[in-house]
């Protein structure tokens, strides 16, 4: 179910700006949700999706593009280059800048790398979300640098925590709004340990994602908040729409 509400919105706040907003999916712990979270909020809000993280469980996989048999390297040739990417389209899904397995040793300076999404995104004309490589690298410190708003998706889980606790304390002043992820009642201690670090940073809290048992073994490559929507994920899609609405009213309060 694409909400037109988030998409009027998100069009909206596009045209509102100088230039289209940017969005960055980050954690220091891998495995918390972020591409999966990225993945949908970018489909609900009519975004590009760029594929920051090189290796192969990330988001260009998942969407089906294959990196073996093709013969340009997309966003190797944009910062090689200077030029925007032209993203890859596909039905029911976002549409998508592909990453390369070779970024990860190609990755331009935080600095260049902001400047390049900042040009991308007037150039797109729409929202760029940015997927990240788990934990702090030259090209997710750019996607941070640029971001409007970073997802930060915490799963309320010790070591998850801990994680959150160190990146909250190194970034202090950046436009974070941490989503509590793939949620699974969890114990009271974990609730507390939560409530205790985002409030000592005074960082924003946004709508909660639960856990579903189907996500994990999911094959397919279309967005779950693509219509037809199966009555089993309509609840996980009614999530990913509250975590949309809060991207774009982010800032706003
Ligand atoms: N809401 C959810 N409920 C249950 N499982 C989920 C949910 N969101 C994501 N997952 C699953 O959790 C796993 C990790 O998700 P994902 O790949 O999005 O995390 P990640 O942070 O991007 O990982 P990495 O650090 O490796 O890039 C995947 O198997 C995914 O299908
Ligand atoms: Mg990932």
């Amino acid at each position: 179910m694409r909400n037109e509400l988030s998409l009027d919105r998100a069009a909206e706040w596009a045209r509102g700006t100088d230039r289209p907003p940017i969005i960055a999916s980050a954690a220091w712990k891998g495995g918390d949700g972020k591409s999966t979270l990225a993945y949908e909020t970018a489909f609900q809000l009519g975004a590009v999706l760029g594929d920051f993280d090189w290796d192969k469980g990330g988001c260009t996989r998942s969407w089906g593009y294959r990196v073996e048999d093709r013969v340009r390297a997309p966003l190797l040739d944009a910062f090689e280059k200077g030029r925007t990417p032209a993203p890859v389209t596909g039905r029911r899904k976002p549409d998508l800048i592909p990453c390369h397995p070779d970024f990860g040793l190609n990755q331009p300076d935080p600095d260049a790398v902001a400047d390049a999404l900042e040009k991308w995104a007037v150039a797109l004309g729409r929202p760029l979300m940015v997927d990240t490589h788990p934990g702090g690298c030259d090209s997710t410190y750019g996607a941070l640098k640029a971001a409007d708003v970073v997802l930060v998706p915490a799963v309320l889980a010790e070591k998850s925590l801990n994680a959150l606790e160190g990146m909250l304390d190194e970034l202090t002043d950046y436009p974070l709004l941490v989503i509590p992820h793939m949620v699974q009642n969890p114990p009271s201690t974990m609730f507390r340990k939560f409530k205790r670090i985002t409030s000592q940073y005074g960082v924003p809290v946004g709508p909660v994602v639960d856990y579903y048992k189907w996500i994990p073994s999911r094959t397919l490559r279309v967005a779950i908040c693509s219509e037809p929507v199966s009555k089993r994920a309509l609840p996980y899609v009614r999530q990913i729409d509250r975590v949309a609405e809060a991207v774009i009213n982010y800032g706003r309060a």
